[in-house]
């Protein structure tokens, strides 16, 4: 780990300077997608705090989750806000952020954890396959260099994120004998909540600032938010997603490629939804 932090990159990796506007500047879906990512991120430290109760006691997992995890999570939300800043600038991030703190304080709560610390631990390994999912889906959807590098550094950093609990996660589930159906319970639920209240949270609160006439109209809601779930979809790569989600799972080869179809068709509706 000592060499670890020290090859972490820093916001002044970022070279602002090449941002090419005319790439990105009038993408009103890519600037959404920033958008509500970098306010995700941001409020980062709100489940920090219950999932290092959570773990209270576990020297190894509560000090990685403080000195690395939160710090990372935090920078990937500064880097997504100075990002928008740049490109957005009309855009008034902080009160717009500020409201959405508010409501999605509310969801984070400690009794959303998973019933045990391994099924916790399964269920972050859906979380941030979710994440990396997401980063390298904008990172193909999107042409503008520096941004394409800023979602492939996050990505890098969430299959990081991933590997830790997935190592976490086996630790546990050979304390807790944890069978494999209570395992695919967790991982079925978690992945069905990725693409839902935090999101579309976060897309209401940005229209406010954005779109300010039409962000209370229902059906104006529905195409924003299709929108922008078909961006994502459409630049998926499910192969590198199911490989993650199944992989807590260590289910024989066989299983694993009948579970294929199914799940792939799964994954398709949780991110079209
Ligand atoms: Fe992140
Ligand atoms: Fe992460």
């Amino acid at each position: 780990m000592a060499g670890y932090e020290a090859a972490h990159w820093t916001i002044d990796d970022l070279d602002f300077s090449r941002i090419e506007l005319d790439r990105i500047r009038d993408d009103d879906t890519l600037f959404y997608l920033a958008c509500s990512a970098s306010f995700i991120e941001s409020g980062s430290d709100l489940y920090t705090h219950n999932l290092v109760d959570f773990f209270a006691g576990d020297e190894e997992v509560t000090a990685w989750l403080r000195d690395h995890w939160e710090h990372e999570e935090l920078q990937h939300g500064r880097a997504l806000r100075a990002y928008v800043n740049h490109v957005w600038p009309e855009f008034d991030w902080e009160p717009a952020f500020r409201n959405f703190l508010t409501e999605y304080a509310t969801y984070c709560k400690v009794d959303l954890l998973a019933p045990t610390r391994g099924l916790e631990m399964s269920a972050r390994c859906v979380v941030e396959t979710g994440t990396a999912t997401y980063y390298r889906a904008l990172a193909k959807a999107a042409s503008e260099p520096v941004f394409v590098d800023l979602c492939t550094r996050i990505a890098t950093d969430e299959v990081n994120h991933y590997k830790h609990f997935y190592k976490f996660f086996r630790r546990y589930r050979g304390e807790e004998r944890l069978g494999r159906l209570r395992v695919l319970g967790t991982v079925a639920r978690r992945t069905w909540e990725l693409k839902s209240e935090d999101a579309d949270c976060a897309l209401r609160h940005i229209a406010r600032g954005r779109h300010p006439a039409q962000a209370d109209d229902r059906a104006w809601q529905r195409g924003l938010s299709s929108r922008v779930n078909r961006t994502v979809s459409r630049n998926l790569n499910p192969g590198m997603t199911l490989k993650m989600l199944m992989r807590p799972l260590e289910l024989p080869a066989p299983v694993q490629t009948a579970l294929q179809v199914p799940i792939e068709l799964f994954m398709q509706r949780v991110f079209l939804r």
